[in-house]
């Protein structure tokens, strides 16, 4: 991959979702030079396979404050206050921003062509603005037409990140910052130094560290542990929400059946009918997540079941089919009709809440490096994400983001096109391409039975000890064979894994999505909206003894 017309990208965004595809226009409007890189399509990525929408305060009903009041309560104490309030007081903007752009969501058309507000778990009230049920698709579509027209933007697919290059890489002694990425052309083969004035991470979650997940195959954590490795601090990894349904299908492992269907009557069921959301929390179907996956999982296991059942036959069909016309088609494909019956789910691994630690400018511990989105840690999800408010944050941090890196980008040098070539000097072909996708397996298999809905110290430690293992096979691996598609995600997995797992034995309590029956509580019950405990930092620059109790 040669740049075309200059030895330089001025600004290189990594992953073009919600998140890459809002600061890229931003800057672009502002006259920035901007290249994204996707590692597959332009559209391929966990942006477009959501389905609920975007939560914003617009209801008559509806406030700025009950917004934030869900939102610090589903966090269960460890959101940012800060991030909470500016991300959800920018909502209605960021919304108009979309519009603007030819985001064409659902309207009420005999309420004057309002727009009709969903309403998922954790919402105090329908907030939730959405695209029938395919918003994401709606989305990702619009934005990425727009990124492809702007004769500023240029993207670039099928490349794949592979590493951050800091300035202390060049010159040790020089002041730290990020000076470009290594990135592997998966059409080639060949790996290029790409020198950019500025980086932004916006690379998605991990979800595929686990065996049932809701996220496509891209979803491997690569700015996470690209941003670990450059040595930024990562936090909250042990918060990994599983979406509670989706649909239960041999064939139809990563099919998400979208919370709206609860939110719109939809019914959890076990085999002989009978609800029991109701004997786990007075909300029911729609309290947060973390408490319907749990409840879930608790049942699944106690009537040794491999799934539960989500109805909502009793609306009417009418109903059914203008609200989730995309739910429906896919689920008549795999022979379950739910105008008339209910459908077979289980919970799964949905989205990464902690990240990369930035602020809200998505400014990251290395200079010229910012982290947006789900690779994110912002303080806007805390111990639980809200439904609908992860692409807010998209939408409301790109664009500030994109304020702050044009407002500092001309202080900053151009390293120009000396950065040090990627070394293959001393590789050769892999001869056993099957330990990878062994060891793939293996990682997403334990990672579900060890680190999953409900966590013991043992199998963290089990799961610690295999981890390593795999680890010193990657490193042998990376270090001897020419690299490729298959064996860089399975080494960020790998990594990711890790810091989920050092974080999950750090925090002895229960709280929000980390749940371990060796510490059932939260260290104090008291305060739902205060910062308790500290963000759980794993960093490389920290003390390796640090701990946050
Ligand atoms: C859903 O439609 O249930 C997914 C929305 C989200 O994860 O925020």
């Amino acid at each position: 991959m040669t740049p075309p017309d200059t030895q330089q990208y001025e600004i290189l965004v990594v992953g073009t979702g919600l998140a890459g595809l809002t600061v890229a226009l931003h800057l672009a409007e502002a006259g920035r030079q901007v290249t994204m890189l996707a590692k597959r399509s332009v559209t391929e990525g966990s942006s477009y396979y959501a389905q609920g929408g975007i939560a914003a305060a617009i209801g008559t009903a509806d406030s700025f404050k009950d917004h934030i009041d869900d939102t610090l309560d589903a966090g269960a104490g460890l959101c940012s206050p800060t991030t909470v309030d500016f991300i959800v007081r920018n909502a209605p903007e960021g919304v108009d921003w979309l519009i603007g752009q030819g985001v064409d969501f659902s309207r009420i058309h005999d309420q004057g062509e309002s727009f009709h507000l969903t309403r998922e778990g954790g919402h105090s009230h329908r907030r939730v603005l959405h695209s029938e049920d395919a918003t994401g698709r709606v989305i990702e579509q619009t934005l990425a037409d727009s990124a492809n027209r702007h004769p500023r933007i240029r993207v670039l697919e099928h490349q794949l990140a592979i590493d951050l290059i800091a300035s202390s890489r060049v010159e040790p002694a020089s002041q730290n910052r990020c000076l470009g990425v290594y990135a592997l052309n998966l059409e080639t083969g060949i790996v290029e130094a790409l020198p950019a004035r500025c980086v932004v991470l916006a690379s998605g979650g991990a979800g595929k560290a686990y065996l049932y997940t809701s996220n496509p195959d891209t979803a491997t954590g690569d700015g996470i542990a690209m941003a670990w490795r450059a040595g930024c601090r990562v936090a909250n990894m042990e918060f990994i929400q599983f979406h509670p349904t989706c649909l239960y299908h041999p064939q139809a492992k990563t099919f998400l059946i979208s919370e709206a269907v609860r939110g719109e009557g939809g019914r959890l069921l076990l085999p002989d009918g009978s609800r029991f959301m109701t004997r786990h929390d007075e909300r029911a179907e729609l309290a947060p997540r973390d408490i319907v996956a749990r409840a879930i999982d608790y049942e699944m296991k106690k009537h040794g079941i491999d799934s539960v059942f989500l109805d909502i036959s009793h609306k009417p069909d009418t109903f059914i089919e203008q609200h989730f016309p995309n739910i429906l088609s896919a689920c008549l494909k795999y022979g379950y009709d739910m105008r008339t019956q209910p459908i077979p789910t289980v919970p799964a691994a949905h989205y990464t809440c902690g990240g990369v630690v930035t602020d809200i400018r998505g400014r990251s511990d290395l200079p010229g490096l910012y982290a947006i989105g789900e690779c994110a840690s912002t303080g806007m999800h805390g111990a639980n994400r809200l439904a609908s408010n992860s692409l807010l944050e998209c939408l409301v941090l790109g664009k500030s983001a994109a304020g702050d890196i044009d407002g500092n980008l001309d202080g900053w040098l151009e390293y120009g096109n000396s950065l040090p070539a990627w070394d293959e000097s001393r590789v050769s072909d892999p001869d056993e391409q099957i330990v990878v996708s062994h060891n793939w397996d293996e990682l997403r298999r334990f990672m579900w039975d060890y680190v999953g809905i409900v966590r013991t110290t043992k199998r963290l430690r089990r799961a610690h000890h295999r981890i390593k293992l795999l680890s010193d096979e990657i490193r042998d691996f990376y270090s001897n064979f020419r690299i490729n598609n298959d064996l860089i995600e399975l080494r960020n997995l790998v990594l990711v894994s890790d810091l989920i797992v050092q974080c999950a034995l750090a925090r002895q309590e229960s709280r929000g999505l980390h749940y371990t029956l060796d510490f059932p509580g939260k260290i104090s019950e008291n305060s739902k909206d205060t910062v308790l405990v500290p963000m759980n930092f794993v960093g490389r620059q920290l003390d390796p003894n640090w701990s946050y109790s």
